[in-house]
């Protein structure tokens, strides 16, 4: 999770969108929109035809964009596909490897999943992303309209090495398909849409396809560009790039993404910006200062959002079977083990680390006393992520002393932010305490 004081500042892209994009391809990047890579011109679009005004986008040229995106590759030169094959290194580092970097350490440190999470990677175009995530040991699957990404995106992958078996082999399957169209239900624990909306003809239906994909609770984390006043140089620029191209290049008014998400079903939107750069210590308020400033108009959309778990679902969607094994005491400590079986529809999520993650679920015991009265205890992460049909072992452990006062001690489960699995017709399991 980002700090506060990260969610104060200003973005860190503002200045790099103005650098010289990587030697291979000298030109200027659009301020927000990722640089991609120029080949031959390809076709030119002649005259625009300037589509219906689409609110909250800046409107498409009337080109089949899919198709432009289908044959970008192919349009390339040599050094064009080798920035694909290495994005974001290259020699030397162009300004995109900064931005790739921080962006990468945000994603991961926001969704914090556990080992072995299903993450979606959508527009994952050469898949660095998937990549990454793979060697964090997450399960990705990763989706572009275009085959030619999805090629370079496997060949990647292959390439990654093996150093021994302690090391989890990356997991990472890609397909060619189109954000609107993908094929998935309750599957992923996280979706990324890094630099990609900005090219989906169909924002609504790209996000209902998304959310239709997560789990209830699963998460959408997207960094996307900032449309550009009318009339400026980053608005030109970026039509010529549909000239250009027959690409789509349409980055969003930030109310605009906040409101296509929220009608897509997602709840909990946040917006950030990122803030990730070297302060001088010697004028750390005048920084602060500007980076403030620039808060205020942010270049980029960064937003996260949430699938939510239907209130009131008794669909036997989050049920445990919590098994109580040995029960021990010694020097004042009193160990509980058990073992937790998934019955339930729904994938777990297990908590990185303290905050819990909104979804991810916990161990949550708490005393029952005589007088009906309940006390909650320190609740545990998962040891481990936990799909459907499956069983962790967990040992809880308390302070002997603690407990006297209660009549029982009590197990249950937690979604966290959501609801206690006891809510939704699962049974806690209660523990003997020793006399
Ligand atoms: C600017 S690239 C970014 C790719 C990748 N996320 C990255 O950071 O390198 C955007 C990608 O979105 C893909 N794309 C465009 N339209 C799409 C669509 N409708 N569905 C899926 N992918 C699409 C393009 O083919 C391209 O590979």
């Amino acid at each position: 999770m980002l700090s506060r004081i990260q969610r104060a500042l200003g973005p860190p892209l503002a200045r790099l969108a103005e650098l010289e994009a990587p030697d291979a391809l000298r030109r200027r990047v659009p301020a927000g929109v990722s640089s991609r890579l120029p080949g031959p011109l390809r076709r030119r679009l002649s005259p625009p035809q300037v589509a219906a005004e689409a609110p909250g986008r800046l409107p498409s040229l009337g080109q089949d964009a899919d198709e432009g995106h289908r044959s970008y590759v192919a349009s390339l030169d040599a050094s064009g596909v080798r920035w694909l094959n290495t994005k974001p290194f290259s020699a030397p580092p162009n300004h995109e490897l900064a931005r790739c970097l921080h962006s990468f350490a945000h994603i991961v440190e926001y969704l914090s999943l556990p080992e072995s999470a299903q993450v979606l990677d959508v527009g994952c175009g050469p898949g660095w992303i998937s990549e990454w995530l793979a060697r964090c040991g997450y399960h990705v699957t990763g989706v572009d309209v275009s085959e030619d990404m999805v090629a370079i995106a496997r060949q990647r992958l292959e390439r990654v090495p093996v150093v021994d078996d302690a090391q989890p082999t990356p997991q990472a399957e890609f397909e060619a398909m189109a954000s609107d169209e993908l094929p998935y239900e309750d599957r992923f624990d996280a979706a990324v849409l890094y630099d990609a909306m900005h090219h989906f003809t169909d924002e609504r239906a790209s996000l209902a396809a998304v959310h239709r994909s997560l789990i209830p609770g699963g998460r959408i984390y997207i960094h996307e560009g900032v449309r550009p006043p009318a009339g400026s140089a980053g608005e030109r620029e970026l039509i010529e790039e549909m000239e250009r191209y027959g690409t789509l290049e349409s980055p969003f008014d930030p109310a605009y993404l906040v409101q296509v998400l929220g009608e897509a079903g997602f709840v909990d939107i946040e917006r950030y910006v990122e803030a990730d750069l070297l302060l001088d210590l010697g004028s750390v308020k005048g920084e602060l200062a500007g980076l403030r400033r620039r808060a205020e108009a942010p270049e980029t959309n960064t937003i996260v959002a949430r699938k939510p778990i239907p209130s009131g679902d008794t669909s036997g969607r989050l049920m445990a079977d919590i098994e109580v094994g040995e029960v021990g005491e010694r020097d004042g400590r009193l160990t509980v083990a058990l073992t937790i079986a998934n019955t339930g529809a729904a994938f777990w999520t297990a908590a990185g680390r303290y905050p819990f993650p909104v979804g991810s679920v916990t161990v949550a015991p708490y005393l029952r006393r005589a007088d009906g009265s309940r006390d909650e205890l320190d609740r545990v992460a998962l040891p481990r992520s936990v799909p459907s049909g499956e069983s962790v072992e967990v040992t809880l452990e308390f302070d002997s002393a603690a407990l006297s006062t209660a009549a029982e001690l009590a197990v249950d489960l937690v979604a966290e932010g959501v609801c206690w699995f006891g809510e939704r017709g699962s049974s806690p399991a209660t523990v003997e305490l020793p006399g």
